[in-house]
């Protein structure tokens, strides 16, 4: 019915017609916040290129936490930032290694916190990438079971989710498979099932000092011209049990994140990644931007376009907004 009886402006009169009829609504209960654990006592060291956000030692993170759960931010998700790094990420999968005393004192004093975990060597070897490499690539089958004792260890700790970003063929199945065989048949799986290979995660490799000492991702992160193999790489995950699906990064992919939840049953994840965070914040710094209006909508549209969770370095500037 087009103009003059049909007058779309007539649902946008006022506030109370357009809350009405709002189709899509941001809840505190969607994120989930990254934190970066390092080792020490009171650190507290901003990254550069990601103002407002900190690696921290143990004790930070576990006040981190605290403020969290005043705010009512559900989730986190930890990366670890080891002293000691070797070519077989040893950190990653020692029950006594960053992330797993993190975990213990997390849910040590704040139990309520949903702590998710990270599962990827990149932040553990001494090459920076995420697996084992063999003639200067990463070994698929000889990473999948350094994945596995790293979730493994990862629950023992007490994590309640693992998430694993290495992107290897069959990491889900074989994490899946020694979670189950040590009893871990509760801990759900979060995989990062379609990552892309992005520039945008540039500023994490910052904040997390995972860059890659040689060449790139492009072998095992995904091209970004792909719409199809999403589809694929989800299926296989599904397939092998995973229990949420993660794209990420999130602005540049939202087409990819309604695909997925148009096709798959299970709770999809966006991870708005840190590069997102860095050119809303240094554009809001600059004046060109208003920060709090261009956070919310960005948000927003992941939400929009199908996400159910958010992982964001966000979490707190929406808890506060949504507040
Ligand atoms: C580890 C990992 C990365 C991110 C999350 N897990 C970096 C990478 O793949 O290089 C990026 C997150 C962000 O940019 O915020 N593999």
């Amino acid at each position: 019915m087009p103009f003059p009886i049909d007058r779309g402006r007539r649902l946008r009169r006022n506030d109370t017609i357009r809350r009405m009829v709002r189709e899509t609504k941001l809840s505190i209960d969607d994120f989930i916040y990254p934190l970066f654990v390092c080792e020490g006592e009171g650190v507290k060291n901003e990254v550069p290129s990601m103002p407002g956000v900190y690696q921290m030692s143990i004790d930070n993170i576990v006040h981190e936490c605290l403020v969290l759960t005043g705010l009512g931010v559900p989730a986190v998700i930890l990366f670890g930032i080891p002293d000691h790094k070797d070519p077989q990420g040893s950190e990653a999968y020692n029950d006594n290694g960053i992330i797993q005393r993190a975990i213990r004192a997390i849910k040590k004093e704040v139990p309520q916190m949903y702590v998710v975990t990270d599962v990827c060597m990149c932040e553990y070897t001494d090459h920076g990438h995420c697996g084992i490499i063999h003639d200067n690539d990463v070994n698929n089958d000889e990473t999948l079971k350094y994945l596995g004792l790293e979730a493994l260890s990862h629950a023992k700790a007490g994590a309640d989710m693992v998430a694993p970003s290495d992107m290897m063929d069959g990491r889900v199945a074989v994490i899946r498979d020694t979670l189950d065989v040590e009893g871990y048949t509760d801990i759900p799986v979060m995989s990062y099932a379609v990552k892309y290979c992005s520039a945008f995660y540039g500023p994490f490799r910052d904040a997390a000092d995972s860059a890659p000492s040689f060449g790139d991702r492009r072998t095992y992160q995904m091209d970004p011209a792909n719409r199809q193999e999403a589809i694929r790489e989800a299926a296989t995950d599904v397939e092998e049990g995973a229990d949420l699906l993660m794209v990420k990064p999130a602005l540049p992919y939202l087409d990819i994140i309604r695909e997925l939840k148009d096709n798959f049953d299970k709770p999809i994840a966006a991870y708005n990644v840190s590069g997102e965070y860095s050119m809303l914040k240094a554009a809001a710094e600059k004046g060109w931007l208003d920060h709090d209006k261009v956070v919310m909508e960005s948000l927003l549209s992941m939400k929009r376009a199908g996400a159910d969770l958010i992982l964001t370095y966000y979490a707190k500037d929406a808890a506060r907004l949504l507040g």
